[in-house]
């Protein structure tokens, strides 16, 4: 691959960074306009939330459809062998770490999605009959709670991430997300290079 040469390994391919930076804007926006008025800041964040919500579900139905056609299922999967790395062991392309926040995400993210697209039909939005009636006052509220747990989940992981993103540690991951490459010592210093060529 004209990508790869004896210094550097392409780490994200250019429609995974525009994923990963789209999905980012789309999550400040969402927090946001749901957060910000219950702090005071009071405007009409209804519209703009729902359409970075759709932004989000569109993102996520193109990064599944990458991850089966184009991606590697294996370098990202949460398996029992990757607890080794707690005793010393070094890991393929991502880390356990790395892994358990894909997962994090993975969960925290879906659970926005189903339950914000249904209740955008409580919500009211121009292309949908507004139907407050559609599911009992009790379904609603349990969608509601899945809901605004998913956003509780959404801040936390937002801290963390950006706070381990932006160590001066780990910024060759961040070079990566940025410009696909990460420099082979670099990546060296914590994966093991033989299991990144064999696609672990
Ligand atoms: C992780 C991403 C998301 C976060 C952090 C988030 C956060 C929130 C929060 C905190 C509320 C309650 C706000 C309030 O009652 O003042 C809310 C409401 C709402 N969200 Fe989201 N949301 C996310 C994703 C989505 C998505 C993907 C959609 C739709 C596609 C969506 C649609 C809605 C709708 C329609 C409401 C209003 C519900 C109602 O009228 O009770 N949200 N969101
Ligand atoms: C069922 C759902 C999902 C599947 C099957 C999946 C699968 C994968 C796989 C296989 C990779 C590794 C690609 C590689 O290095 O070759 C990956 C990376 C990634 N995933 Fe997911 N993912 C899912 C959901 C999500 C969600 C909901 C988010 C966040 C909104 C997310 C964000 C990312 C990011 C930012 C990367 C790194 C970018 C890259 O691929 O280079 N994923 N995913
Ligand atoms: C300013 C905000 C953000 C920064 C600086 C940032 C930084 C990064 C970096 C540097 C990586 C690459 C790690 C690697 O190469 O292995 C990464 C991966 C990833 N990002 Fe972000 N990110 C941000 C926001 C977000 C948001 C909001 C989401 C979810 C909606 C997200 C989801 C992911 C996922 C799932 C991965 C793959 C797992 C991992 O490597 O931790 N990121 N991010």
């Amino acid at each position: 691959m004209a990508d790869q040469n004896v210094d550097s390994l392409r780490r994200h391919a250019a429609p995974d960074r525009i994923f990963h930076w789209v999905t980012a804007a789309t999550m400040f926006v969402l927090l946001g306009t749901s957060l910000l008025p219950i702090i005071g800041i009071r405007f009409a964040w209804l519209v703009p939330h729902w359409v970075a919500g759709l932004v989000l579900t569109a993102m996520v139905l193109f990064h599944v459809y990458r991850a089966v056609a184009a991606l590697n299922l294996r370098a990202m999967q949460l398996k029992g062998a990757d607890f080794a790395e707690l005793k010393g062991a070094k890991p393929g392309k991502y880390s356990l770490p790395q892994k358990g926040m894909h997962v994090a995400w993975m969960v925290v993210v879906l659970v926005a999605i189903a339950t914000g697209l249904i209740l955008m039909v409580k919500a009211g939005v121009p292309f949908l009959t507004r139907n407050p009636y559609l599911l009992q006052l009790k379904t609603w509220g349990l969608l509601t709670l899945l809901h605004d747990l998913a956003a509780l989940g959404a801040v936390f992981l937002v801290i963390v991430h950006v706070y381990f993103g932006l160590l001066p540690e780990k910024r060759h991951y961040l070079k990566s997300m940025l410009r696909g490459n990460v420099s082979r010592a670099a990546l060296a210093k914590d994966h093991d290079l033989a299991k990144v060529e064999r696609g672990e």
